[in-house]
């Protein structure tokens, strides 16, 4: 089982969303290359206090607003093509009664009992906070930095104390339970101050699944939303066939909520007696011009920013940016329209498709498109290149580094490959070999030895580029059967002499877009962001600047309309000062 967070139903899908499910979604797709049956869950979070407010706001009830905005990220995840199994909604009546249940289960065993609660509330995050972790956020919010509000309540508790030490050595003990490792450090920190019980119900709002037994609470929607991982799969029921994907084999998040997976979440499972997942990842941050993403400032790449980038460079090509330059470690990642100019531009374009469409070419000119004769013989070894050995290795390495989520690490072992092939077809020349009869036979092997690397290449990103692969098999067979493994795919000597290859196109070059998706008009581009090929300049001279100063000006000139777009004018101080700061940088 592999799954996302599920999303907060109040909120506008960004990209923080998108590349969750993505990434989650490349590993379910490795996986399920792997022949490993996946089980991939995904959905939306649906109770709490802002969601009866922004519908009490709207005058509609809480669940038109949730049915409205669920469909809203249901179908983003079809238009990003997120191959998820199912999507469960908080308000499903297959979610709330099990809540019911297990919430039922954890009272019966005493690790929910009845308390009175005296402190300090959160109301954005919808958090208790004791006095002395109050007092260190000098009362404030710390997400949100608004006034926490002083609250006497009686709540029911989850006995969280109770795990405390259990908690402190699964994180110490078990390296790969929550990764990147940076995380764990973290938590373990907070871990070591101590284990207070968590208040787990609410009363003062009603949007929420009632607690058993006691219908003026409804239950905390952090633990009804944690719950969603075992109810989808039935785990409250009798004789529910999908309960076989428990444990899950992956949790994919950011970090932010890491706490509530690493510690809370298998304290709650503990108490349930029920196995722990194998692995939550919390990766980093999108960030944008160094800032954080945030309702106050208005800055998130939000989904008509998105579309536009995944419409102009294709699902595919956007995926490919999202999984080499997002914050799949511990590091949070900026958000650049230029880097996304540049990796489509080195990798898929210059790198992948150009190898790709020189070799079909060479393949359909010089042997009519299909490969000759023992031009599988791998005893032809040309200036070094023991191919079967270089692939053999960048494909383990490529393995390795999907199992440990390192996508950049996966993507870097098929462009190894590619930048050889190109490097062998010039040290090699085919071109010279085609015009000597003698040298039929090597162009045979010197050919298929490019195509059959090519082919690894492409069988080690078809989880990134599930689309573009498929356009590519249909030229360069990858695999005989569809049901082959992975493993089987990246075996060297899976093209086999005879098959039929045609000439393939797959990375067309394009346009730069600004930071808000649209196509920078051809004064704005600096020569190198384009990957057209130069044109002859007019009268007007443009200025080049190096990548680092173009991506810096760029970032400057759409903070600077954010600023005029939210109604700043030039007069305004933080205006002028951020036009100064630009007219520096094109100094
Ligand atoms: N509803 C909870 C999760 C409950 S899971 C039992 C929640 N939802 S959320 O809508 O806020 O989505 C949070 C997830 O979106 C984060 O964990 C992360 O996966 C993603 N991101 C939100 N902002 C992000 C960035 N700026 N960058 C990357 N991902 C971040 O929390």
């Amino acid at each position: 089982m592999v799954t996302t967070p599920i999303y907060y139903v109040n909120d506008k899908p960004h990209i923080g969303h998108v590349y969750t499910s993505t990434v989650a979604d490349i590993y379910a797709r490795y996986k399920r290359l792997q022949n490993m049956d996946v089980f991939f869950l995904t959905g939306t979070d649906e109770h709490g206090l802002k969601v009866e407010q922004s519908a009490e706001k709207r005058q509609i009830p809480p669940q038109a607003l949730a049915d409205e905005n669920s469909l809203v990220f249901q179908e983003v995840m079809k238009a990003n093509e997120i191959s998820f199994d199912d999507f469960i909604r908080t308000t499903d009546e297959r979610h709330t009664t099990q809540v019911q249940a297990f919430v039922e289960k954890l009272l019966k065993s005493g690790d929910v009992y009845l308390g009175k609660f005296e402190g300090w509330y959160d109301e954005g995050q919808e958090e208790y906070y004791t006095e002395t972790k109050a007092k260190e956020c000098n009362y404030e919010s710390p997400i949100s930095g608004k006034p926490m509000v002083r609250m006497e309540e009686e709540n029911y508790y989850f006995k969280l104390s109770k795990y405390e030490s259990k908690v402190k050595e699964l994180l110490a003990t078990n390296d790969s339970f929550l990764t990147p490792k940076e995380r764990k450090n973290e938590l373990l920190q907070r871990v070591n101050d101590g284990l207070n019980d968590v208040p787990i119900s609410r009363t003062n709002f009603t949007w929420g699944i009632p607690m058993p037994g006691d219908e003026q609470h409804v239950i905390y929607v952090w633990i009804d939303a944690l719950m969603n991982y075992i109810t989808a799969i039935g785990m409250a029921k009798d004789g529910e066939a999908k309960q076989k994907y428990w444990p899950a084999s992956m949790h994919v998040m950011a970090k932010e909520i890491s706490w509530f997976h690493a510690v809370i979440w298998p304290a709650v499972l503990m108490a349930l007696d029920l196995p722990l997942p194998m692995r939550v990842h919390a990766h980093g941050f999108w960030i944008r011009e160094g800032r954080k993403m945030s309702k106050s400032l208005g800055n998130f790449v939000d989904l008509t920013v998105l579309n536009k980038f995944s419409t102009h460079y294709g699902l595919d090509g956007f995926r490919y940016y999202l999984a080499t330059e997002g914050p799949i470690g511990a590091q949070d990642a900026n958000f650049a329209s230029s880097r996304v100019q540049e990796v489509y531009g080195t990798d898929l374009v210059n790198t992948f498709g150009n190898s790709t469409s020189r070799t079909t070419a060479m393949c359909v000119k010089y042997f009519d498109g299909v490969l000759p004769e023992k031009s599988d013989d791998t005893s032809k070894i040309f200036k070094g290149y023991d191919w079967k050995s270089i692939c053999e290795k960048e494909a383990a390495e490529a393995v390795r580094a999907y199992e440990n989520l390192e996508l950049n690490k996966a993507t870097q072992a098929a462009m190894r490959i590619i930048t050889k092939v190109d490097l062998f077809i010039t040290e090699t020349e085919p071109f010279r070999m085609a015009k000597d009869p003698n040298e039929q036979e090597n162009l045979g092997a010197v050919l298929y030895q490019c195509l059959e690397a090519l082919r690894i290449s492409a069988c080690i990103l078809e989880p990134i580029l599930p689309n573009k692969i498929k356009e590519m098999h249909a030229g360069l067979p990858l695999y005989a059967n569809v049901s082959d493994s992975m493993g089987k795919r990246l075996v060297w000597g899976g093209l086999k002499p005879g098959t039929t290859v045609s000439k393939l196109a797959l990375f067309p070059r394009l346009d730069p877009l600004d930071e808000n998706g649209e196509i920078m008009k051809e004064e704005a581009q600096a020569p190198a962001a384009s990957n057209k090929p130069a044109k002859k300049s007019k009268t007007k001279v443009e200025k080049v600047y190096s990548p680092e100063t173009q991506a810096k000006i760029d970032a400057q000139g759409s903070l600077i309309r954010s600023m005029k777009e939210s109604g700043k004018t030039n007069d305004d101080a933080e205006v002028a000062e951020a036009v100064k700061i630009l007219k520096e940088l094109k100094a």
